[in-house]
C-alpha cells in the first residue's frame, strides 16, 4: 500500500506562522508536525510516500527529502493550487496506479497510529475505510451521519447544522474507485473538489464504505489553539534524556535538554522539551513547553508554550503562558520611563496583556 501525505493548502487560519512557512512544518515537541504523519506510516509498513505540495513545497522538500533518512521512497507531487481534497487524489493518480492507498492530511496528528486501519482494509478489503471520532465542535470538520447498525449513511463537509458528533478524522483508506469517485462530482461552494463529497459518491453508487471510531486522541493542528493542545499531548508521552548542561538548575518530570543547551539558575518542570545550544539563564520554564535550537530564555518564566528556533525572551515580568513564538521572535521588556508598550508584529499577529 502506498501513502499520499498532503502538504499544500495555505493555512489561513495559523496566520501569520503561515506567512513563512508551511503550516505542516511548525514544529511539536521540536520535530514538524508532517514527520509525525510519515513515521505514522512507516510504522504501518508504507515504504512509498507521495507529499502533495503547494507553494511551499521547496521548503517542505528541503525539510523532508527524499525519505532516505527513513529508509523510504519519498515522491512530489505538485499541486498549483489548493482545490480541495479530492483534488489532491485526482492529481496523484499517476504516483498510486491501481493500488489501494492511504491518504493522511499533513496538519493531523493521530495518537493509536495507523497500523490497525491498514490491516483492517486489507483484511475486508472496502472500497474505502474512512476514521470517526466524536468531537464538541463537529461544525468545523466533515461529520457523518450513521444508522442504526453503525453504518455511514451521509457525509457532509462543515455542516451549519450537525447531524452527529462524529467527525471525519484525515486519514482515509481508498482502493481504485475512489478515482471513479473524484471524476464524478463538481467544484463545492468554495470551489474545492471535496473528500466528503467524492466519499458520498461512492455510498450513494452502492460501493462499500466501511467506518471505525478512533480510540485514542487525535488532533487536527488547524488552529494556534490546535498547535498549543497537540505539543501539550505529544510531550505527555515525552521519555526524558539530558545531553546538555544544567548548572545551579533544578529539574523535574520529564525533561528533554538536546545537546549544547545549558540552564542556568533555572527551575524546569516537564514535560519539556528544549532544544539544541539553547539558553535558560534564571528562568522558569513549566510544563508542556517545547523550546526549539538556539533559544534564548533569560529572566523570564514560560509554561504551556511553543517557542521556536531562534527565539529570544528577555526580562518578561508576567509568565507567558499557552503562547506561540515564532522562529527569530524577540519579546524582551526594558524598565524605562516613560513605561509603554512597543510592538512590532506581523501582519495578523496576536498579542495579548492579561493584566
Ligand atoms: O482534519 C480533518 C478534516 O480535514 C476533515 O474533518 C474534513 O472533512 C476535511 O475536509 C479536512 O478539513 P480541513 O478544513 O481541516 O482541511 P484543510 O484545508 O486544513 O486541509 C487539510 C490538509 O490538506 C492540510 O495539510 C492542507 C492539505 N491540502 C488542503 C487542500 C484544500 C492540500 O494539500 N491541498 C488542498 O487543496
Amino acid at each position: 500500500m502506498k501513502g499520499l501525505i498532503l502538504a499544500g493548502g495555505f493555512g489561513t487560519r495559523l496566520r501569520p506562522l503561515t506567512y513563512t512557512g508551511a503550516k505542516q512544518l511548525i514544529p511539536i515537541a521540536n520535530k514538524p508536525i508532517i514527520f509525525y504523519g510519515i513515521e505514522t506510516l512507516i510504522d504501518a509498513g508504507i515504504k512509498e510516500i507521495g507529499i502533495v505540495v503547494g507553494e511551499t513545497g521547496p521548503e517542505v522538500r528541503q525539510m523532508v527529502g527524499d525519505g532516505s533518512r527513513w529508509n523510504i521512497k519519498i515522491d512530489y507531487i505538485h499541486q498549483p493550487s489548493p482545490l480541495g481534497l479530492a483534488h489532491c487524489i485526482k492529481i496523484s493518480r499517476e504516483f498510486l496506479g491501481d493500488e489501494p492507498f492511504i491518504m493522511y492530511l499533513g496538519d493531523n496528528l493521530l495518537k493509536e497510529g495507523v497500523r490497525k486501519f491498514v490491516d483492517k482494509f486489507n483484511r475486508n478489503s472496502p472500497d474505502a475505510l474512512i476514521l470517526l471520532t466524536r468531537v464538541p465542535n463537529p461544525q468545523d470538520f466533515g461529520v457523518a451521519q450513521i444508522d442504526n447498525n453503525n453504518k455511514v449513511i451521509k457525509l457532509i463537509e462543515k455542516p451549519k447544522e450537525p447531524p452527529s458528533n462524529l467527525a471525519l478524522v484525515g486519514i482515509y483508506l481508498f482502493n481504485k474507485n475512489i478515482f471513479l469517485a473524484v471524476d464524478n462530482i463538481k467544484p463545492s461552494g468554495r470551489n474545492e473538489l471535496e473528500i466528503t463529497d467524492a466519499i458520498q459518491w461512492l455510498l450513494d453508487n452502492n460501493y462499500n464504505v466501511e467506518s471505525q471510531e478512533v480510540e485514542k486522541w487525535w488532533k487536527d493542528t488547524g488552529k494556534p489553539e490546535d498547535i498549543i493542545d497537540a505539543n501539550l499531548l505529544v510531550l505527555e508521552g515525552l521519555e526524558p534524556s539530558n545531553q546538555g548542561r544544567l548548572l545551579d538548575s533544578l529539574v523535574n518530570g520529564k525533561v528533554v535538554i538536546e545537546p549544547d543547551a545549558i540552564i542556568e539558575n533555572s527551575t524546569i518542570r516537564g514535560p519539556v522539551i528544549i532544544g539544541k545550544k539553547s539558553h535558560i539563564i534564571h528562568s522558569y520554564i513549566g510544563p508542556f513547553t517545547s523550546i526549539g535550537n538556539n533559544v534564548i530564555i533569560e529572566n523570564s518564566e514560560v509554561e504551556c508554550s511553543v517557542i521556536m528556533d531562534d527565539a529570544r525572551i528577555k526580562n518578561i515580568e508576567k509568565r507567558i503562558d499557552r503562547s506561540i513564538i515564532g522562529r527569530g521572535a524577540l519579546i524582551s521588556q526594558t524598565d524605562h520611563s516613560p513605561r509603554t508598550h512597543r510592538f512590532i508584529l506581523g501582519d495578523q499577529s496576536y498579542a495579548e496583556i492579561v493584566r
